[in-house]
């Protein structure tokens, strides 16, 4: 477990992870050209530090949807963490608890919602709508049972994506791996009271879903609902307009559309669309401290790691996935020094700018082109 940083852990965790199940993870969609801008986004910002600041005192604590977390990184939710190691869900769960995190437990994971739970990390449950909407009935009790505090709707998987190296490998699940929370022997679960959501929107189910059915989740479900998936202004409007809690700006991790917009350039106009309505999370090839920085400097108030967590649990389980959290707090803590910052409030638009875009971007920068103009 000889890590450093977090961009060496693909090569690192390859060999612990059988070849198809390694392609699966770390494969997107098409060419993979999403996935490469992911990164490359990151890289066209940079950091505008002040110096003279008191930094020996830094709070990296924030919150979300309420929620108190030690610091602004949480887990993203993905499938299969039985891929990485036996513990799947529930060590990622206990590395999650032990940062003082937050996880999303994916629809597809191993282990059931419930036993996740009794990890001590506080919890929100991905929701992939299902063609039986007896079955994401079931989900949603589930999650609300075992006292997920949000449901996560994915919205970019109306169809799977193209993923060329899971098709070549004929990629399939283990045989006998389970997925805890479907299956149905365990439907004990009492409902929920239905809280006068009335009957489902039938129609909206599987792939004819529309926006509509996000305040039926949140009447079903009485959770605040997060609608993970948005990379456009339009679809930011419209989960205003239809009572969403938060967004995250998310490709899926470049697995879904390929040549979709790079996540971190989809971020100001999320921001400005939704001009503080909700709360803008954001996932896709965060690996460095100053990732994080200019994530929360482009109005996101947290962000999510996906592939890393798993590499870290392919590489030593629970005290993997916690090394790389630990790696990824100690780099924003340092760079949050480096930058005079001694507060996640502290981070705003005045910390990055593009050189490739000058003024045009930020609110900062377009305010601080209108004084040049003004004066001139
Ligand atoms: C192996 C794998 C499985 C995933 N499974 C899910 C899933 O079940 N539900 C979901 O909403 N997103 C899923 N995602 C997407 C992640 O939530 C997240 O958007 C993405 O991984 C973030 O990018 P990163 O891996 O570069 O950090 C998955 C991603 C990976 C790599």
């Amino acid at each position: 477990m000889n890590f450093t940083n977090l961009l060496e852990l693909d090569e690192l965790a390859r060999p612990y992870i059988e070849t198809a199940a390694y392609d699966f993870i770390a494969g997107g969609a098409d060419d993979e050209l999403t996935l490469g801008e992911n990164r490359a986004a990151f890289s066209r910002w940079r950091l505008r530090p002040r110096y003279l600041v008191n930094v020996s005192k830094v709070d990296l604590a924030t919150t979300v949807l309420g929620q108190q977390i030690s610091f602004p990184v949480m887990v993203a939710p993905s499938a299969y963490h039985q891929l990485a190691h036996p513990d799947g869900e529930l060590a990622t769960a206990r590395s999650a608890a032990a940062l003082g995190t937050l996880m999303v437990v994916s629809t597809e994971s191993n282990y059931a919602i419930s036993e996740i739970a009794k990890q001590g990390a506080p919890l929100w449950f991905q929701l992939y709508l299902q063609e039986d909407p007896a079955i994401s009935e079931m989900l949603i009790d589930r999650a609300v049972h075992a006292g997920a505090k949000a449901l996560v709707l994915t919205i970019d998987l109306p169809e799977m994506g193209k993923r060329e190296r899971d098709i070549r490998n004929s990629f399939d699940l283990p045989a006998g791996m389970i997925l805890g929370n479907q299956t149905l022997s365990d439907r004990a679960v009492i409902p929920i009271a239905k809280q006068d959501a009335g009957d489902p929107p039938t129609k909206l189910w599987g792939n004819t879903v529309t926006w509509e059915i996000i305040p039926w989740l949140h009447a079903r479900s009485g959770l605040p609902i997060v609608v993970k998936g948005v990379i456009t202004g339009e679809d930011a409007v419209l989960a205003v307009q239809y009572g969403a809690a938060a967004i995250i700006v998310s490709n899926h991790g470049g697995r879904q559309l390929d040549s979709a917009l790079a996540t971190l350039d989809a971020l100001p106009e999320v921001v400005d669309a939704v001009g503080g309505r909700l709360e803008v999370l954001l996932d896709g090839g965060v690996r460095r401290g100053t990732d994080v920085l200019k994530a929360l400097a482009l109005g996101a108030r947290a962000v999510l790691l996906g592939r890393p967590i798993i590499y870290g649990l392919a590489l030593g389980g629970e005290a993997g996935a916690t090394r790389v959290l630990t790696i990824l707090r100690d780099e924003l803590e340092r760079d949050m020094m480096l930058c005079g910052r001694t507060k996640v409030a502290d981070v705003d638009a005045s910390l990055v700018m593009n050189p490739g875009l000058r003024f045009a971007l930020t609110p900062y920068h377009h305010r601080r082109a209108c004084r040049c103009r003004a004066r001139n």
